[in-house]
């Protein structure tokens, strides 16, 4: 018997729950080739062109395989500028299984997080999360908002194997309310699973001890749901009394203790473009109706295509179904488990959509200013063309106030596996490439960074080898 992840009595308990009915050949480099591209890359994984890339683990963000049913959805692309037929089956779908009444269709996610953050965060407020992300953080800052971390500590330590290592630290929530008073705190921001963890899951016995605290001080409550279908598969898997319910009402009462949530469509929805922003607030949804026009387009599309509404209000049916999700995460388990089988240092438990290497247990010889998991990043591209991210030092960027690069405990590399897209020999490929750029870690050099943008440094930042 094949030894799979996730046997159930010796029979396989996952598998695909589709066929293949189209190809895209890869491209296959050499070496010497990919020496050259990276380098003028500036060895940052994001300068190099895909051409030059073999399997592409950047991100699962906009890279899924949309099914035939969407494809046929796009041919029904109602491009009115206003009032869509698409948008209103949109509208239909994010309030079947999201459960908000209102909706603003945005571009993507970070659309949707400009138009929140502009909305709802007055100069001088606090913004408490379970960890930051990136574009997340960096809106609620430019809206004169200052993010503050009140995740569990567990979700800091690699090596913790907590269930649920998204979870807010209810007391430090309370502790930040007691000390700045609730008018301070513009709303809690609560994203499932959380992407800088490692992909780690928020339990329903969490939010729903962080929305009776919310209530308590009236503070609203909105969710980053980016990746909620991949959270409830975890609270399905580990959280008592869910295991009989499906996906589709684990993520319907999730959301049902949130004010609203904002969402990246190019993950769990299963398309290539767009993103929402939802509320249930009236009030609300007309501040964020009356934004949309400014900056994405009209409420009725917000900077998406009607075809790309149309994929995206079926991808949304597609991916709350058991079985996508049994085997979405089910693959990027099956990574996660060859590479610990090898001892290779990963964050544990494997989280929703990517593994992650733990670059400080990779590279102990480099300090964390020669950014050691951009060094892994360069390091597996070189060794096999496949191409993942930095997220350490390089994606926390600088303290807005001192100017000091900020330091996470977390110094991470993530291979993000892209939905529907690879099979289970290319997680065998990418599994003996890291095992290869392990066996050889000790001839590891770090890099300086020769570039640095002012925003999200990580995506265009340039680097050499120090010597
Ligand atoms: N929130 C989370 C948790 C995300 O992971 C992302 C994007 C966004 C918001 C922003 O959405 O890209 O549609 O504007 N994450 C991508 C990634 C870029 O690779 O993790 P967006």
């Amino acid at each position: 018997m094949l030894k799979t992840i996730g046997q159930q009595q010796g029979r396989r308990s996952w598998a695909e729950p589709w066929k293949i009915k189209m190809v895209e050949p890869l491209s296959i480099t050499s070496r010497k080739k990919r020496e050259k591209a990276l380098k003028k890359a500036g060895y940052n994984t994001f300068l190099l062109k895909s051409k030059d890339v073999y399997i592409d683990l950047l991100t699962d963000s906009g890279t899924s395989a949309m099914s035939d049913r969407q494809w046929a959805g796009m041919m029904l692309g109602d491009e009115s500028y206003a009032g869509s037929i698409n948008f209103y089956h949109l509208e239909k779908a994010v309030r079947k299984y999201y459960s908000y009444k209102h909706l603003v269709p945005t571009h993507q996610g970070r659309g949707a997080e400009h138009l929140i953050s502009q909305v709802q965060i007055k100069e001088g407020q606090i913004v408490p999360g379970n960890m930051y992300f990136t574009t997340t953080r960096l809106h609620q800052e430019m809206a004169g908002g200052k993010f503050v971390d009140v995740i569990i500590d567990e979700a800091h330590n690699v090596n913790s194997d907590h269930p649920f290592k998204g979870n807010i630290d209810i007391e430090k929530l309370e502790q930040l309310i007691e000390t700045h008073g609730a008018d301070k705190i513009a709303y809690v921001s609560l994203a499932g699973t959380v992407n800088m963890a490692g992909g780690q899951p928020v339990s329903m016995e969490n939010i729903k001890a962080v929305k009776a605290l919310c209530d308590k001080h009236g503070i609203l409550l909105y969710l980053d749901a980016t990746r909620l279908v991949e959270n409830a598969w975890f609270i399905q898997k580990r959280e008592d009394g869910y295991q009989d319910k499906s996906i589709k009402k684990i993520l319907f009462e999730f959301c049902s203790y949130s004010d609203g949530a904002w969402m990246s469509g190019k993950k769990d929805h299963l398309v290539n473009i767009g993103g929402w922003v939802a509320v249930n607030d009236d009030k609300v949804f007309d501040k964020l109706r009356n934004l949309v026009v400014v900056y994405e387009g009209l409420h009725t599309y917000g900077g998406m295509a009607g075809r790309d509404m149309e994929a995206m209000a079926i991808g949304i049916k597609e991916s709350v179904k058991d079985k996508h999700i049994n085997a979405r995460i089910g693959q990027v388990r099956y990574l996660g488990q060859l590479l610990e089988d090898w001892g290779i240092p990963i964050v544990k438990p494997v989280g929703g959509h990517a593994i992650f290497l733990d670059a400080k247990a990779f590279y102990p010889h480099i300090p964390q200013d020669q950014f050691p998991a951009q060094t892994l990043a360069a390091n597996i591209y070189l060794d096999s063309g496949v191409r993942g991210m930095e997220r350490g030092i390089v994606s926390a960027g600088r303290d807005p106030k001192t100017g000091d690069h900020r330091y996470p405990k977390l110094e991470l590399m993530r291979l993000t596996i892209p939905r529907r897209v690879y099979t289970e020999a290319h997680m065998e490929v990418i599994a003996e490439s890291v095992k290869a750029v392990y066996d050889a870690r000790e001839e590891a050099r770090g890099l300086k960074m020769v570039y640095e943008p002012e925003y999200l440094r990580f995506f265009q930042a340039r680097f050499e080898p120090v010597s």
